[in-house]
């Protein structure tokens, strides 16, 4: 039997990579420290896991959900922009469409929008599944490098012209995954002009909008006056209420955006089970507080490992947003060797920059999802092995 060509084309998913080297060092008794993933530790909130015991009782939400997502969810999903972004206006039926987490979500507008020829504009580094969603649907991913020196935004000046004309999606996802980069409303409001010019959709990945920290709410690029013109937006509910096994979350803007998912979703999936929609319209009425709760808990963590970090010499300052720490490796090591040199040594498993494209080449990146003391522990084991940042 032959798998598709396509297949040949696609590296392996880098966490599946990682988890496999996890279990092979675990099998060998090693106490590994694995500070990988960006997959939350701590369980949902008490009160969304009620509804959806509730729910699940309830017969009604054992049969096919509607594709697009029940009305109440996309409701939900609507007036929790208004609150958080005042984005109002929001056609349900045309601008709103549930997802499956928003991974499902972001493979299938490429379905829908790339074909052969067709170019895409992707972070460098960037979640890898812009890079290997375009192969997939047989286009060209253009990566745009994001440098420390430009704030780890994309320079758009530096887009050759050609390939902004042959360009259907660009990709920004801010605050971002891995550098914990922010954008403002000013930079989104260039994203949105630049995309006009070229006739381009574009695609905000906000996985992370809700986990920010020191009284920072990021921005939706939906304020930015007529941006629907252009863009769509992912939300999920995965990273924000520790709910990344429910697989929930919704698209926002765009109608034509919106159309082209529908269509490849009503072909290949068939909805998400009506209680999680049930148990995500709770978690879309959540209270400050409790958000704050569960944001506590990363921030603690952020600044034990930005603390410990500066105390072995790391020139770092702590990420306003996201799951994770970005860190550049020593100089004299590339990020393999730096990451190959923690997991030996330390015991600690961390995935290095160039994981997410070539321009991550320099970093590594920590997720804030281990336990506090495991995070203490870890740097002492640095410290014990003698490893410190020196220039
Ligand atoms: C930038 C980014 N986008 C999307 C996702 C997908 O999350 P989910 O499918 O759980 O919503 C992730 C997960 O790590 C991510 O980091």
């Amino acid at each position: 039997m032959q798998p598709a060509k396509r297949l040949e084309k696609i590296p392996p998913y880098l966490f599946a990579e990682i988890n496999r080297k996890r279990e092979e060092l675990e099998a060998k008794g090693v106490d590994i420290i694995n500070m990988a993933v960006g997959d939350p530790d701590k369980p949902t909130p008490a009160h969304i896991l009620q509804v959806m015991h509730e729910a699940i009782d309830d017969a009604s939400t054992h049969n096919y959900p509607p594709y697009q997502g029940m009305q109440e969810f996309r409701e939900a999903a609507a007036k929790w922009m208004e609150h958080r972004f005042g984005v109002t206006g929001l056609n349900l039926d045309a601008e709103v469409i549930s997802s499956i987490g928003s991974k499902e979500a972001i493979h299938n507008t490429f379905l829908a929008f790339v074909e052969a020829g067709d170019y895409t504009l992707i972070p460098d580094p960037g979640y890898p599944v812009y890079r290997t969603s375009t192969i997939f649907a047989g286009g060209e991913p253009f990566a745009i490098p994001l440098k420390a020196e430009n704030k780890f935004l994309p320079n758009l000046s530096a887009i050759p012209e050609e390939i902004a004309r042959k360009t259907k999606l660009l990709w920004i996802n801010y605050p971002n995954n891995p550098t914990g980069a922010l954008a403002t409303l000013e930079f989104f409001e260039e994203l949105v002009a630049f995309c006009k010019q070229y006739d381009i959709l574009l695609c905000h990945d906000h996985a992370y909008s809700e986990m920010a920290y020191d009284g920072y709410k990021p921005p939706s690029v939906l304020q930015v006056p007529r941006a629907k013109d252009v863009a769509i937006e992912f939300h999920s509910l995965s990273k924000s209420y520790n709910m990344t096994g429910w697989r929930i979350g919704f698209v926002v803007g765009n109608a034509i955006g919106i159309q082209g998912l529908r269509q490849v979703k009503t072909n290949v999936d068939s909805g998400v089970f009506k209680a999680i929609q049930k148990a995500a319209i709770a978690a879309y009425s959540i209270n400050e507080a409790e958000l704050q709760a569960v944001m506590s808990v990363y921030q603690k963590r952020r600044d034990i490992i930005v603390n410990g970090l500066q105390s072995l010499g790391w020139p770092i300052e702590p990420p306003k947003a996201t799951l994770y720490v970005w860190v550049p490796v020593p100089p004299g090591y590339s990020s393999i060797e730096f990451v190959t040199l923690l997991l030996d040594k330390c015991g600690i498993l961390v995935p290095p920059g160039n994981g997410y494209g070539a321009a991550g080449e320099g970093f590594f990146r920590i997720a804030l999802t281990i336990p506090d003391e495991r995070m203490h522990e870890a740097i002492q084991r640095m410290e014990n092995a003698g490893i410190r940042y020196t220039s």
